[in-house]
């Protein structure tokens, strides 16, 4: 199998450290990693050439880039045209920490969070497609979220931002498949990373194996943890209201004091 290159944004800490690690350790997969400050992701590549120890065929580079500014976007994607798997993986604005009323939200931190988790995968997704389409081939995963399946009161913005990407990812995996790109939704539950501290939350490693396992066998929606796909497949049963009424109570019921 020739080797293939993966690019994955916010790869310096949490998810996206997990999936540099795993791609590393399965080996055939130069990697590009992306960061707003590449000393971020010193620790990340002293672990990933323990990994390969000596292999010389492998290729490691990091990248500078905030994707929530257009140019940086476009630069990173011309000096790096050819991937064969894109993680759009970078996001903010979770957690219990992060509960809030959009009062109580600054303008900075909404648009933020609005270019962070839509436009920039829509505009990176846009960019690496026509050297995938060239080859017939390629793989890319938008990690949304489980709050990508319903509303959810004190996290309206984030919510909303991970349901633009599910649904601006499902239609993109049906434009494509024919085509021979494969795009998979990926919908963690609660992660324990640097932006979740709740320590009753599931392994970066638990949640980037299943991710992976889920691209395999090419499914195009993949909600991380059985509990999860049970609450949150029931959840899109009910009225959309209702969903958001019993997630405002339970974040309100469960949220630390
Ligand atoms: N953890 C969870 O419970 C959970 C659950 C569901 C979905 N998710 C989703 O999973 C993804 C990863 O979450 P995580 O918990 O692993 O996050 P994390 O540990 O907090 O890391 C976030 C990453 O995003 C990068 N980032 C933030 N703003 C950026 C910007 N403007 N430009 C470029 N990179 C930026 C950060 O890089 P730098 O700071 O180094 O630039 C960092 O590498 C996110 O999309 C999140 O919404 C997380």
């Amino acid at each position: 199998m020739p080797t293939q290159t993966a690019l994955i944004t916010g790869a310096s800490s949490g998810i996206g450290k997990e999936f540099a690690l795993a791609l590393a350790a399965r080996g055939g997969w130069n990697l590009i990693l992306v960061s707003r400050d590449t000393q971020r992701l010193a620790p990340v590549c002293e672990d990933i050439r323990n990994l390969w120890q000596n292999d010389p065929t492998l290729v490691l580079k990091t990248e500078t880039a905030d994707l929530t500014i257009e140019s940086q976007r476009d630069h990173l994607i011309q000096r790096n045209p050819t991937i064969d798997l894109l993680i759009n993986n970078a996001g903010v604005g979770f957690g219990f920490s992060a509960l809030a009323t959009l009062d109580q939200t600054s303008a900075n931190a909404t648009t933020g969070m609005i270019d962070l988790h839509c436009a920039a995968p829509a505009h990176l997704c846009r960019l690496v497609l026509p050297g995938m389409l060239s080859r017939s081939k390629g793989s890319i995963i938008n990690v949304c979220s489980r709050r990508a399946l319903a509303p959810m009161p004190y996290l309206a913005c984030y919510a909303a931002t991970k349901s633009f990407l599910l649904y601006f990812s499902v239609a993109l995996a049906s434009e494509m498949r024919p085509r021979g790109i494969r795009v998979l939704a990926l919908c963690p539950g609660s992660t324990h990373t640097k932006g979740n501290n709740n320590r009753k939350a599931a392994s970066a490693t638990s949640v980037v194996t299943q991710a992976l396992a889920a691209l395999d066998k090419n499914k195009t929606i993949y909600i991380t943890g059985l509990a999860n796909r049970l609450v949150f497949n029931a959840l899109r049963l009910l009225p959309m209201t209702w969903s958001a009424a019993f997630q405002g109570w339970h974040a309100n019921a469960t949220r630390p004091r």
